[in-house]
């Protein structure tokens, strides 16, 4: 990627143009226009920026299902590849879909850290490990970059819970901010040049990050020489002159920031000095250039340099298999052999053979996280469909729920047929738009039927609902507000819902809450109503108004799912339980209370496993969850959120069309309680990163009790032998391997240093070993293959607290091939020098 920076014609250009903006025009471009874009200025050429989230697809301007998007899997799933150049390859998807949809800003990758599996976002960042975060980041932003879109590393730094996330104040050592969780940030900015990174919403060491200059202006700019624009996290920027002068370049969302008007009057009170906002405003021409939306600058990748258009749905289902983890398989179950399902059941005579799939998600899969990250998909493949479209003609399936996810109220689309009415205070029809999910995120700016936003008084989310099945159907509430709703006639809810909780994007981001239920009779219409008296909402700079309808069908009592499950797996050859979390679990905004599945999940899996030794557990989740009946099934395989294409990813794994490849890219715990870093509860408005750089594996190796899968860990359908290591004193290392198994196959060949000696080694304390490199391989059955792994300098290096530089730390190091971080195969020697 050519660094415009270094290019006169570009510097001359930008200068030009700033030379022709005044003061005000200057302060307007620092600050959001809207939710999602920075002002245009027509005086220089300059059109409008669009950003947008990130990071499993581009969901555009709006926030809604009638601008639907490719989904990828989930970040944990995309770093569970352990590919890099897959990762290249879902960034150049996504920038494809970025220009679909008119946007320039990707707002990802994450690239937080996995310090503690209850942090809310965890599906959404890639990794407990600093190298393989980075690596995988690096190659996200490359495909997105090259395809002419921005991408955006967030948050900067220490971002890695959700409680109290707003006000939080990580306390964290220098030495292993350095070494872990600037380290992504660090090598990706080398790598890939990210022309963006996001600020965060938290504090580090007693500075809101916002205002952050050590770290902004710092380490950012001085030390890494960063060149990109600096964007706060939504409603992170709130003070106009410490912001700026921190190394906040751009305030989001608008329109009303703590920069542009307010800006332009700190300037004028002799509060800021002009060349500051001026050094922020040239970083926005740059990037304007970059994209291309600046007059006269050359994008720097010209659209007929972009790469070839990529087919999206088949690259959405590679990438799942390829992040599927095989936790266990025993008796090798999986693949199954699809002749002998379609076999009458031997164990029950009245069974019918083939697959009982069992499990609310096998239907309703739960293809992504929570919050900013959510996007809609264009359509999705679920478990059932993706089996019932492979499975040869005639293999029975069945499917039943298994277990009642208590808290699953869904946004109300299947069955409902609804249109959002906005009234002003006479009642005047203002302006009406269709809602095909019952939810509505609108900005004040723009309203649909171009409304008023001063004069609308109510909105009616009103329509019909066609129940599939009879029985008690509930129904509930999105978002803050007065409320009537009512079903058929009868009032199921009129209340005020303002919670006290401190996060203003509670409404955009929190689950629903459920209202009641009513009887319905399966096939007949009913009318439905949504009345919101006091629609609009304002948190700080932002007025819009967001709410909705959520609902769930009747499902039937705990016990009798449970029994329909067990007498369903009796009857099958195989059963296959799909498991989840669901969106009060794992989401933005909040963390999670402990890692146990919701519901009855648990019990009904012990149940079928009794029931059925062909019982093979599919666990639909983005981060670690307890599985304490993991030594009773035949198989786990662990899909993540796999995206859209998460069911027909399934049935290819299942059946042996595509091995699941994946490795954990984070520890997966027994417990809770045993885990050794799990706090994200701040006292008194502090967190301490007590354990410092012991985090993850690292943390493991100290600890008394070990996981239930170590990082790195996951098996696949064929077997591999480490046959050669070597390494030379450039640091590299080449290992010789052999795919000593039946069919081709892939695998992650890992390294781990570590002091040959650890009782002699000198330096502060470090871990026993740590990854250095990594390569993904695939070879043919008795296949050898030779891989050759760069191992980095920063590997053998610390952070000198005393120097403030990087120090290597000469001596003997053990390099050791590993199939995970715990079960190394061969190992060399290396010496390091000073
Ligand atoms: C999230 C960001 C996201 C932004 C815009 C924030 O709440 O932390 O990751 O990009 O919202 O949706």
């Amino acid at each position: 990627m050519p660094h415009l920076t270094d290019d006169p014609a570009y510097t001359d250009l930008i200068e030009r143009a700033l030379a022709r903006l005044d003061l005000g025009a200057k302060a307007r471009l620092l600050a959001g226009q809207d939710l999602w874009s920075l002002p245009a200025l027509p005086e220089i050429g300059l059109a409008s920026l669009v950003m947008s989230d990130g990071p499993v697809g581009v969901r555009g301007s709006g926030w809604t299902p009638d601008d639907p998007a490719l989904t990828l899997p989930s970040p944990t799933a995309l770093a569970a590849s352990w590919d890099p150049e897959l990762a290249r390859r879902a960034g150049r998807i996504l920038a494809q879909e970025a220009h679909r949809k008119g946007v320039h800003v990707l707002l990802a990758p994450t690239i937080n850290l996995h310090r503690s599996p209850l942090g809310g976002r965890h599906f959404e960042a890639y990794s407990e490990d600093p190298l393989l975060t980075a690596r995988i980041g690096t190659g996200y932003v490359t495909g997105v970059q090259e395809s002419g879109v921005a991408a955006t590393l967030k948050h900067f730094v220490a971002n890695d819970a959700e409680t109290e996330r707003f006000t939080v104040d990580n306390h964290v050592d220098e030495r292993t901010l350095r070494e872990l969780y600037l380290a992504p940030f660090e090598e990706i900015i080398a790598a890939a040049n990210p022309w963006l990174t996001m600020s965060a919403y938290n504090a580090v060491n007693g500075s809101t990050m916002t205002e952050h200059r050590p770290l902004q202006v710092g380490v950012l700019r001085d030390e890494w020489g960063y060149d990109g624009v600096v964007v706060s996290d939504w409603l992170a920027a709130r003070d106009t002159i410490r912001a700026i002068d921190g190394g906040l370049d751009v305030a989001m969302p608008g329109p009303h920031t703590v920069f542009g008007p307010a800006l332009a009057a700190a300037v004028r009170e002799g509060k800021v000095a002009e060349k500051t906002v001026d050094t922020a405003v040239r970083r926005i021409l740059l990037l304007a250039a970059r994209l291309g939306l600046l007059a006269d600058a050359a994008p720097a990748v010209p659209d007929a340099l972009r790469p070839a258009p990529v087919d999206g749905t088949a690259c959405a289902r590679e990438i799942a298999t390829r992040s599927f983890v095989l936790l266990r398989n025993e008796r090798q179950l999986l693949p199954l052999d699809p002749s002998r399902l379609g076999s009458p059941r031997a164990l029950d005579p009245a069974g019918i053979g083939g697959i009982a799939l069992i499990g609310h998600a096998a239907r309703h899969a739960r293809i992504l996280g929570g919050g900013s990250a959510t996007v809609f998909p264009r359509s999705v493949v679920s478990p059932l469909d993706g089996l019932r479209a492979a499975l040869p003609e005639g293999t029975p399936l069945t499917w039943v729920r298994g277990a009642d996810l208590s808290d699953g109220l869904s946004p109300a689309s299947d069955g409902f047929t609804l249109r959002a009415v906005l009234r002003d205070a006479s009642g005047t029809v203002l302006g009406e738009q269709p809602l095909p999910d019952g939810r509505i995120r609108w900005m004040a700016e723009t309203l649909p039927g171009g409304a008023d936003f001063d004069a609308l008084e109510t909105v009616e989310l009103v329509g019909t609902f066609v129940p599939r099945t009879g029985g008690p159907h509930e129904f509930g509430t999105r978002g803050l507000g007065t409320f009537r709703l009512t079903v058929d006639g009868a009032t199921v809810y009129d209340g005020v819902h303002r919670p006290t909780d401190a996060d203003p994007l509670a409404a955009i981001t929190g689950p629903p809450v459920p209202r009641g239920a009513v009887d319905l009779t399966a096939g007949e219409p009913v009318e439905v109503s949504l009345l919101a008296s006091d629609p609009k909402t304002t948190y700080g700079s932002l007025r819009g108004v967001t709410f909705g309808l959520a609902h769930r069908e009747p499902i039937g009592e705990d016990d009798q799912l449970i029994e329909e499950a067990v007498a369903a797996a009796l009857a099958a050859d195989t059963a296959i339980v799909v498991v989840a979390t669901t969106e009060t679990v794992e989401s933005e905004g909040f963390d999670r209370a402990g890692l146990r599945l919701p519901g009855r999940q648990d019990e009904l899996v012990a149940r079928v496993a009794a029931a059925n030794s062909r019982t093979v557990v599919v666990v639909n989740a983005g981060a670690p969850v307890e599985m304490p009946w993991r030594d009773d099934v035949a198989a786990i395989l662990l899909t993540w959120f796999p995206g859209e294409q998460g069911g027909a990813a399934l049935a290819d794994v299942l059946l042996g069309d595509a091995e699941p490849c994946g490795r954990l890219p984070t520890t997966w715990p027994a417990t809770l309680d045993e885990t050794p870093v799990h706090q994200v509860t701040p006292h008194g408005g502090v967190l301490r990163y007590e354990e410092e750089g012991f985090i993850g594996y690292r943390a493991w190796q100290r600890h008394s009790s070990a996981p239930a899968y170590p990082f790195g860990f996951g098996l696949g359908y064929t077997d591999w032998q480490h046959e050669h290591i070597e390494a030379d004193d450039a640091r590299t290392v080449r290992v010789q391997l052999r795919n000593t198994g039946a069919r081709p196959g892939r695998t992650v060949v890992q390294l781990y240093v570590g002091p040959a000696d650890p009782a002699t080694a000198s330096g502060p304390p470090r871990p026993d070993r740590w990854l250095a490199g990594f390569a993904p391989v695939a070879a043919d059955p008795g296949q050898t293959t030779d891989v050759e792994i760069a191992l980095p300098e920063r590997a053998f290096q610390v952070w000198d607290t005393a120097s403030g530089a990087w120090t290597m730390i000469p001596g003997r190091y053990t390099v050791h091939a590993a199939h995970d971080a715990v079960t190394p195969t061969l190992s060399t020697e290396l010496h390091i020098t000073g």
